[in-house]
């Protein structure tokens, strides 16, 4: 017989410790990096004081000698000249500026806060196009540069394309006009095409890729009854609070966690616990899994990594898929950004793993704003035949838009075509192989830059140890290639790029990583490592820190 005091400490004790268990499970599951703490990221984000390099300074951040600091000097001046305001596109942009909050937060957060002050005062955003063709777009003083800002993700097959989609598709619906609520009959083809598309049996309409991936959250939520969702470390699923908890978002939300991908402590959260609704999955993550998108704003020193692993991704998945079958937990893929651009299928037939839900958006609305949700039956329902008013509410003033439905009827007809079929089959043999050929050619001229693919998505990593790779994008700019305001962190080609154009932009890319390096942006001292530029960037602002106090 146990003495009665025992008992309720092992009472207590049978309770506590299963649920200490778990909760050590799951911090163990969460990535190290500030990424898989996004609370403590928010934390630590409000506390980063601002400062700025002053002019001297901003030339020499990582101790160069004053002839390595005149070549800089010399480059900066001429670039600022090519770059400069006196063009018509920089003072339009300017002018927006003023009142347009969208355009002040890219400028602010095109390079790494300390150089942003002298680099906006000499080279201007300039964000103003007058004109789209084939793979260049030309700004309002007539130049013509290469895009490859893939329009955030939304041109895969070229704009002409889009343009072509919007005009048959608004031709079509004309008569109907922007009648909202009632739908335009050839809604149903739409239906039709993404549910043998996607494989899965129904489809939702939305107007963002945001709003998409909230409607697979809540009903994952409804039919489960459960909280919480998983996302992982890094992953960017839209702006809406549940999925962003980190650094951007005021607000933290409660029913998020926040785990390492690819990682069996991950797997062992989700066997072990009750309140899993559902697992989002990025799947450009398998680029760089567990770090955020990249962008050059983030780009303080070298150590960006992405490198895209498809076999070792879709075991990954694979594991996933069984464990949330195995737990009743909905498996989300949000396709977004990479569907119809890795396959026809996107990622489930990429990486050959079914989910129960999956977002699209971005390319599918044929140039149109958009969100799709399809999914299986058992989780798209929002009402319980046996509950009359036990309903997952989901509306949205112009969800099914005529002018869009059109668009996106003329962008699904487009794959139904053979050629485009077979076109698929071939995007990762193109962009692996211009990938690898740029790379050799950069490693043959000794550039301390490389890039990473997934398919015709890329990003730029740097090899040896650097505060300056963030210059780069001014170097690219100069040479008529347009990036998105994340710089060298994404760029995006869409599927038009004939051999001949990629050639192009690969000799643009080398030329303006040798002018980089002839100004002496890429002098290294050899004592210089990542670890040294990060701790002396934590020293600088523990100084700002202290002069704030
Ligand atoms: C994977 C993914 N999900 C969701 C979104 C949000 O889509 P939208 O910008 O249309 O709201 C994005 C946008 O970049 C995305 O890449």
């Amino acid at each position: 017989m146990l003495p009665e005091a025992v008992v309720p400490a092992l009472a207590v004790a049978a309770v506590a410790i299963p649920v200490l268990y778990r909760r050590l499970q799951l911090s163990l599951a969460k990535s190290p990096s500030l990424q898989g703490h996004p609370r403590i990221a928010r934390r630590l984000a409000r506390l980063v004081p601002f400062y700025d390099y002053t002019d001297a300074e901003f030339f020499r951040a990582d101790g160069a000698p004053a002839d390595v600091v005149d070549r800089r000097r010399a480059g900066f001046q001429r670039l600022a000249c090519t770059l400069g305001h006196a063009s018509a596109s920089a003072a339009a942009t300017g002018r927006l500026e003023q009142g347009f909050s969208d355009a002040q937060f890219t400028k602010a957060y095109r390079v790494p806060f300390q150089f942003r002050r002298h680099v906006n005062e000499h080279f201007p955003a300039a964000s103003m196009l007058a004109e789209s063709r084939g793979v260049t777009v030309t700004d309002l003083d007539g130049c013509v540069s290469y895009d490859l800002s893939g329009s955030y993700g939304v041109n895969v097959f070229g704009y002409d394309f889009y343009k072509d989609c919007i005009d048959a598709g608004i031709e079509r619906v004309r008569h109907l006009g922007p009648v909202l609520g009632a739908y335009h009959p050839l809604i149903q083809e739409n239906v039709d095409w993404l549910r043998s598309i996607s494989g899965l049996d129904e489809v939702s309409f939305h107007m963002s890729g945001t709003e998409a991936v909230m409607q697979a959250v809540r009903l994952a939520r409804y039919h489960t009854g459960r909280s919480h969702l998983v996302r992982f470390a890094g992953a960017y699923h839209g702006w809406w609070d549940d999925v962003q908890p980190g650094v951007g978002n005021p607000q933290v939300p409660c029913h998020t966690y926040t785990l390492r991908e690819m990682d069996e402590r991950t797997l062992r959260v989700l066997r072990g616990r009750s309140d899993i609704a559902c697992v989002l999955v990025n799947p450009i993550q398998s680029l760089h899994p567990n770090r955020a998108a990249p962008a050059d704003g983030t780009l303080l020193d070298s150590s960006r990594k992405a490198n895209a692993d498809r076999d070792r991704y879709a075991a990954w998945l694979r594991e996933l898929r069984s464990v949330c079958s195995d737990k009743g937990i909905a498996l989300i893929f949000d396709d977004v950004f990479v569907g119809f651009r890795i396959a026809l299928g996107g990622s489930q037939e990429y990486f050959g793993v079914r989910a129960d839900l999956v977002t699209y958006g971005k390319t599918v609305g044929g140039g149109l704003p958009i969100g799709v949700l399809c999914g299986t039956r058992a989780f798209m329902r929002r009402f319980d035949d046996r509950r009359p008013s036990d309903i997952c509410f989901a509306r949205g003033t112009f969800n099914a838009h005529p002018y869009v439905m059109a668009a996106m009827n003329e962008f699904l007809r487009h794959l139904t075509r053979p050629a485009v079929k077979a076109a698929y089959a071939d995007i990762d043999t193109v962009w692996n192989a211009r990938t690898a050929r740029l790379n050799e050619a950069l490693a043959t001229e000794q550039q301390p830059v490389r890039v990473a693919n997934l398919g015709s998505i890329w990003t730029m990593n740097y090899t040896t140890p650097s505060r300056y790779n963030w210059m780069l994008q001014f170097y690219l700019r100069a040479e008529g290639l347009r990036l998105s305001w994340v710089g060298t962190g994404r760029l995006i080609f869409s599927h038009n790029f004939s051999d001949d154009d990629f050639r192009a932009v690969s000799s643009r890319i080398q030329s303006a990583a040798r002018r980089m390096n002839a100004d002496g942006w890429w002098w290294r001292d050899p004592a210089l490592t990542n670890r040294r530029i990060r701790s002396r960037i934590a020293r600088e602002m523990v100084g700002a820190l202290t002069r704030v106090r």
